[in-house]
């Protein structure tokens, strides 16, 4: 029998903003995974995942760019709505890709209507006190907005590569000074993406609005994790990850066993043919 748990039969019909507040009031984490396509949305929303993340990371995950700098605005629209077609109880966020906001208020405004036309429920866009403007235009114009603080990808350059962020106690301060301004500037919730479990619980604790944690330890309202990541397909094993299947030596057997049957003659048999 299988000890593989259940997703919810109960609780609401369709995940919207105010049920991720609700989670961090009562001290219930909730669960975000980001999806690109109709297959793992609607597995996703099967196993009762809450928020579906129409990542950035489309971009290294899905279409072989080395960063996501270079995921584009199309490449966005396009993902976010065959993942928004595909669901309808998980909340369904969104990516401003690299260069869609960073470049001002007005620009964040109509790629983030562009990105809500295409079916997205909120969009997320990476950074501090800078892009405060930009979020505080984009609530004015109506669109939840979810923040981005720590390690965020789309500055790798900036960043010098993939590092834990708010190490040092100038470096945590400026986060939760961040983290402040966002909420301050209207955002519904806040990735923290690489940074010290205590550095996230004080944040956790200060804001108001739910934190959502990648490699930011237990104490974040909610985690999320890049799908392919979760599921051992990606074959990334870094120290925040854990890989709960190995779905890329399965679907490497799987290949392996359809080749096999091809070149032996073996599939198509008559019970797959057609008088
Ligand atoms: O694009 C993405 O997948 C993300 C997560 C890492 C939070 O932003």
């Amino acid at each position: 029998m299988s000890s593989a748990p259940t997703p919810p039969t109960s609780g609401p019909a369709k995940i919207r903003l105010r049920h991720l507040l609700d989670a961090k009031e009562r001290g219930r984490p909730f669960t975000m995974l980001t999806a690109y396509d109709q297959v793992s949305a609607q597995v996703f929303e099967a196993a009762g995942i809450d928020v579906l993340l129409v990542g950035d990371s489309v971009g290294t995950a899905v279409l072989g760019y080395s960063s996501t700098t270079s995921t584009t605005h199309q490449d966005m629209l396009t993902f976010t709505g065959a993942v928004a077609r595909s669901v309808h109880r998980p909340l369904v966020v969104a990516d401003l890709a690299f260069g869609t906001y960073q470049t001002g208020p007005e620009d964040a405004v109509r790629h983030g209507v562009e990105l809500i036309r295409a079916g997205a429920e909120a969009v997320k866009l990476e950074g501090g006190h800078e892009i405060v403007p930009q979020v505080r235009a984009l609530v004015a114009a109506g669109i939840p907005v979810i923040g981005h603080l720590g390690f965020t990808p789309q500055s790798v350059n900036a960043l010098s590569g993939h590092r834990v962020q708010g190490r040092e106690t100038a470096g945590a301060d400026q986060l939760a000074d961040d983290a402040i301004a966002l909420q301050e500037a209207g955002v519904s919730a806040i990735v923290l993406e690489l940074v010290p479990a205590a550095v996230a619980a004080r944040i956790t604790e200060v804001v108001a609005v739910p934190t959502i944690g990648i490699g930011a330890g237990p104490d974040c309202d909610g985690q999320v994790l890049v799908w392919q990541d979760m599921a051992g397909l990606s074959g990334f094993e870094g120290r925040f990850v854990r890989t709960f299947a190995h779905l890329r030596g399965q679907l490497q057997t799987a290949a392996e066993e359809y080749r096999a049957a091809v070149t032996s003659r073996a599939y198509p048999g008559p019970e797959h043919s057609f008088e």
